[in-house]
């Protein structure tokens, strides 16, 4: 006996992934994870109703052999093949059931405008929906994080960025091992590709925005023009171009320690602007935007600032996030 669950059965059950009550919020989410999930693969195999099916029994086939009323008339022989039945009884999924599929999500926080996941986000990207992802994930050079040793092995890493492939993905990084780590494995080329420079006595003073599958409209971003004087751009703000459309950033500060944004003791901190500068470039108000490599939830707080819905998945950082965008419980 295999057992195929329903959509959504009569009873009220509590959410499967955050364990809330009410979970009318959740039904479409719910019902596409179901759909893609557990419901398709039996659909796939022609089978149209949803609910406890048995397997079906093998093709029998029966062979009559006629006697002939005359010895000089040849044999009748009648071939019937029975075709296996399925029977399908719907049922409505237990919650314990339910909570087996989503166990590994850990919903932490949820409201209308910022969802929280406290989890690897490969347990949890394929069954939320959003429409882009804007993300810094680890760079894999040995960086000091809180709880976060960046230090895995290639394949490691490969396998770590893989899943981004076939999303919309805004990605900071640079644009070497991004090449090497994902474009590569994975068959992909960016969209398009922006600079982030700025002052440092690093080794390298940018960083690169590249984008996937996505691309991004630079009339939506611009930078104030350097020299308001000049004659050229007297004239191009008088034509209404007020600011320069640009392919780099030179005015975002890398975070420094006295910097206010600053969150104590975290390496590698995205500037909110920038953030704020990516998601103009690809989306709309109302848009909803992961970050699989939270850190410490930086975006959420750009998403507010631009109206755009924010889901943050982080498993190391979580009570920073919560500290920072002061979240109580
Ligand atoms: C470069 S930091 C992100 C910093 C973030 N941009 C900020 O401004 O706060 C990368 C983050 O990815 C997290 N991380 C590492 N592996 C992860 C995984 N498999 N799923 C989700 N997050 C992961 C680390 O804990 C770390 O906080």
């Amino acid at each position: 006996m295999k057992y195929v669950p329903t959509y959504w059965g009569g009873d009220k059950l509590a959410c499967p992934s955050c364990y809330e009550e009410d979970y009318d919020d959740h039904v479409e989410m719910y019902n596409e994870y179901l759909k893609t999930h557990i419901v398709q693969p039996f659909t796939e195999a022609g089978i149209k109703c949803i609910g406890e099916y048995e397997q079906p029994k093998p093709k029998t086939i029966k062979i009559k052999i006629k006697k002939p009323a005359k010895k000089s008339e040849p044999k009748k022989i009648k071939i019937k093949i029975k075709k296996p039945t399925i029977s399908v009884k719907p049922f409505a999924i237990s919650h314990s059931n339910l909570i087996s599929i989503h166990s590994k999500m850990n919903c932490v926080f949820k409201n209308k405008d910022l969802t929280i996941y406290e989890n690897d986000y490969r347990d949890v990207i394929d069954k939320i929906k959003f429409d882009y992802i804007i993300t810094d994930p680890p760079y894999n050079i040995k960086y000091k994080y809180n709880n976060y040793k960046d230090d895995l092995s290639e394949t490691e890493y490969i396998d770590l960025l893989k899943p981004l492939a076939k999303y919309k993905v805004g990605m900071i990084h640079h644009i070497a091992p991004v090449i090497k780590y994902f474009c590569i494995p994975n068959k992909i080329s960016p969209a398009d590709n922006y600079a982030w420079c700025y002052n440092s006595n690093l080794g390298r003073q940018h960083r690169d925005c590249i984008f996937f599958n996505v691309k991004p409209n630079k009339k939506n971003v611009g930078m104030d023009y350097i020299n308001k004087n000049d004659k050229r751009i007297i004239k191009r703000i008088a034509e209404g171009k007020q600011r320069q459309m640009t392919t780099f950033f030179t005015d975002i500060n890398l975070i420094k320690n006295i910097s206010e944004e600053k969150v104590k003791n975290f390496t590698n901190q995205i500037p909110i602007k920038l953030y704020e500068r990516m998601i103009k470039l690809i989306s709309k108000e109302g848009d909803t935007i992961l970050d699989c490599f939270g850190g410490t939830g930086g975006l959420a707080i750009a998403c507010k600032n631009l109206n755009r819905k924010c889901i943050l998945i982080e498993p190391n950082h979580i009570d920073i996030i919560k500290q920072r965008l002061k979240i109580s419980k």
